[in-house]
């Protein structure tokens, strides 16, 4: 009898835990959590179903204890800004957004972030650059490094105070009308192109190129291009040589013609006085 009783116990126990179960998972968990990151400014996405919920993201780094996010607290927007809690550092750190409900009775429900390493993974973007030639054969490639939105004791960090000698770029150029491209990764942010054709045009666009990173994320977005212009040294030889020569040209041109002329008014001359006496 006793047993009986112990089990319609257990059998109301377990129905009313499935029904207050099903209460705590029809509250909507946020859905699609993906990081998107450019030059270190990191931001946490995620989908909801519902708009009547607040959400709360709490972020953890490799090994360490999961925080909170200050500004990501009981928000109602569906993107949390983590830019300021995640180090630069070579480190993956992941976030879990929790769905606020008020009966505290319950573990809130949430939704893992897959594992994000800034260092690794954050986007970088497209690069400024000028091309100066140097000599005929040869320019410089200048490249400014991109700021991040990290700061180290008020100075604002730029790409290459981040990566250091892990940062390389790779530069890509053609000649103007031709189809061959070539590729150079440099480890500075300043670089001599060298055995370029003299008086040709050439076209560069550069890239930032991690070379620590795998390979999906290792190269940021490419630059805009940039040409060099069509002519420098030998056919700006051409044209003086071509200058020299017309002017010339047209100096014999006007000499023979006046002394044609000196000629013909003098035989018109000495033919009018040689006329009837
Ligand atoms: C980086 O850019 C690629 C291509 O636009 C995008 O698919 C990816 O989600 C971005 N990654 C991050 C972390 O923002
Ligand atoms: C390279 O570019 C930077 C910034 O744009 C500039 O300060 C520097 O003088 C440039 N260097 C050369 C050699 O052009
Ligand atoms: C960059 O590359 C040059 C040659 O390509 C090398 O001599 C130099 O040591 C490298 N610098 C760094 C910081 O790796």
């Amino acid at each position: 009898m006793a047993t009986v009783k112990t089990l319609l116990w257990l059998g109301l126990f377990l129905s009313a835990f499935g029904i207050t179960t099903a209460d705590v998972n029809s509250v909507p968990r946020a859905q699609n959590v993906h990081w998107v990151s450019l030059d270190f400014t990191t931001h946490l996405r995620w989908s909801v179903t519902s708009s009547d919920y607040t959400y709360t993201v709490r972020f953890s780094g490799e090994g360490a204890n999961w925080e909170e996010s200050p500004n990501c607290i009981q928000i109602s927007a569906s993107e949390c800004d983590l830019t300021q809690s995640l180090k630069a550092s070579d480190r993956a750190y992941s976030a879990d957004v929790l769905t606020e409900i008020t009966d505290m009775d319950y573990e809130l429900p949430h939704t893992y972030s897959s594992k994000f390493n800034p260092y690794r993974e954050s986007n970088i973007s497209a690069v400024g650059f000028t091309v100066e030639p140097l000599d005929h054969r040869r320019v410089i490639v200048n490249i400014t490094d991109p700021l991040t939105s990290i700061y180290d004791r008020q100075k604002q960090l730029s790409i290459r105070d981040i990566f250091k000698k892990d940062l390389n770029y790779k530069i890509s150029y053609y000649k103007s009308g031709s189809t061959g491209k070539r590729d150079v990764i440099s480890n500075s942010s300043m670089t001599q192109i060298q055995g370029l054709d003299e008086g040709e045009s050439y076209c560069f666009m550069v890239a930032a190129f991690i070379i620590s990173r795998p390979k999906a994320t290792q190269q940021g977005s490419w630059s805009m291009q940039q040409c060099t212009e069509r002519a420098s040294g030998i056919p700006l030889g051409l044209i003086v040589v071509a200058g020299f020569i017309m002017l010339t040209v047209l100096i014999v041109i006007v000499t023979v013609t006046v002394l044609c002329c000196r000629q013909r008014n003098k035989t018109l001359q000495t033919s009018q006085s040689s006329a009837p006496v």
